[in-house]
């Protein structure tokens, strides 16, 4: 009912901006507050409610009636000074109109973006439907993963699915340009997971990618630790974890130092003093092959990040779900950031 009553609270003022007679505003007064208006209904109604709820929709439908009545008055006000000419009173204050604000996720992608640019990085982008080639196979990744599994991924068939992260660009970007070259891919990925605190069934990523010959770990880890200190702060740590990815070898997670506690333990790091940011390695000889280029004349090294998960830890933001729920509240804390 709460939907209800606020949605004839937003049409009435969608009309009422429409009004530019006496005739109009009569019309849509008995519309909306007269006798045989929807506010009476909602009154009506409100009496077969249990109590609790009637205190609750009955204040709303009270505010709603004096908001639409001021309103109004204030409509009629402007009609009637048409009337009588009166002069335009220049030393009023002009009307505020409130300025919007990048989403905090796309404000983070462009700083991500940015940073990287400046490092000689060029942008490219990939599809978000991918075929299972470039999405696994091209990847190394074998048949019987557990990230192909129908539970995981949204698969739309004849070989399609949407992508489930940005690595399949990977391949796209080696077919489309010649080495050596330095990319990032910004996107959107998707999975089959739940949406709870952490998980989105859409999300974020970049993936970057750097080929040329005689690329090694070194360089992977020079071009990170710069990353990691332009965009959460000088002192940042960084720290290279020995993992596995089946499109990487050797692969690591990239961790940096807890901003709360400076690498002590704290209850924001799990105790453990490093939060987790991104996956990296150097790339498998098998997808240079996979994307025909011969691995004894070429090397990489490739990462992608989660854009969500940066952000909250850049922000402190709790839960992942904040981010897609059109909060005004919560979207005008980046107010700040333009
Ligand atoms: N694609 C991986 C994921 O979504 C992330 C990743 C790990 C990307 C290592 C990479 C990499 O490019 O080298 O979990």
């Amino acid at each position: 009912m709460i939907d209800e009553i606020e949605r004839y609270f937003y049409d009435f003022e969608r009309e009422l901006a429409t009004v530019c007679t006496r005739d109009d505003l009569n019309r849509i007064k008995g519309k909306y507050i007269g006798k045989k208006s929807g506010l009476h209904l909602f009154l009506e109604r409100l009496k077969t409610l249990p109590l609790e709820e009637r205190r609750i929709f009955g204040r709303r439908i009270n505010e709603v009636k004096a908001a639409i009545e001021h309103l109004l008055r204030e409509k009629e006000e402007v009609l009637s000074e048409g009337k009588h000419g009166e002069e335009i009173d220049i030393s009023l204050p002009g009307r505020k109109h409130p300025l919007g604000s990048f989403h905090p996720i796309r404000f983070v992608m462009d700083e991500i973006i940015a940073i990287f640019r400046s490092l000689g990085f060029r942008v490219e982008e990939g599809p978000e439907i991918e075929t299972e080639f470039y999405n696994f196979e091209a990847l190394n990744i074998p048949p019987d993963h557990p990230a192909r599994d129908a539970q995981d991924s949204f698969y739309l068939g004849r070989g399609y699915l949407l992508r489930t992260h940005t690595s399949p660009a990977q391949i796209r970007v080696m077919e489309k340009l010649k080495p050596p070259f330095k990319v990032i891919v910004p996107g959107k990925c998707y999975r089959r997971d739940a949406f709870d605190a952490t998980h989105s069934p859409m999300f974020h990523q970049v993936e970057g990618l750097v080929v040329a010959p005689g690329i090694t770990m070194g360089d992977l880890k020079g071009t990170i630790e710069v990353f990691v200190r332009r965009l959460f702060g000088e002192d940042r740590k960084v720290r290279f974890r020995p993992s596995y990815f089946p499109f990487t070898e050797p692969s690591a997670e990239v961790d940096i130092s807890c901003g709360v506690c400076q690498g002590e333990g704290c209850p924001s790091c799990g105790r453990k003093g490093w939060l987790e940011i991104m996956g990296a390695g150097l790339v498998h000889p098998q997808v240079f092959c996979n994307a025909g280029y011969d691995p004894e004349k070429v090397q990489g090294f490739a990462f992608g990040m989660g854009v969500e998960r940066i952000t909250m830890l850049r922000f402190g933001i709790p839960d992942i779900r904040l981010f897609f729920e059109n909060d005004v509240y919560f979207l005008e804390r980046f107010k700040s950031l333009r």
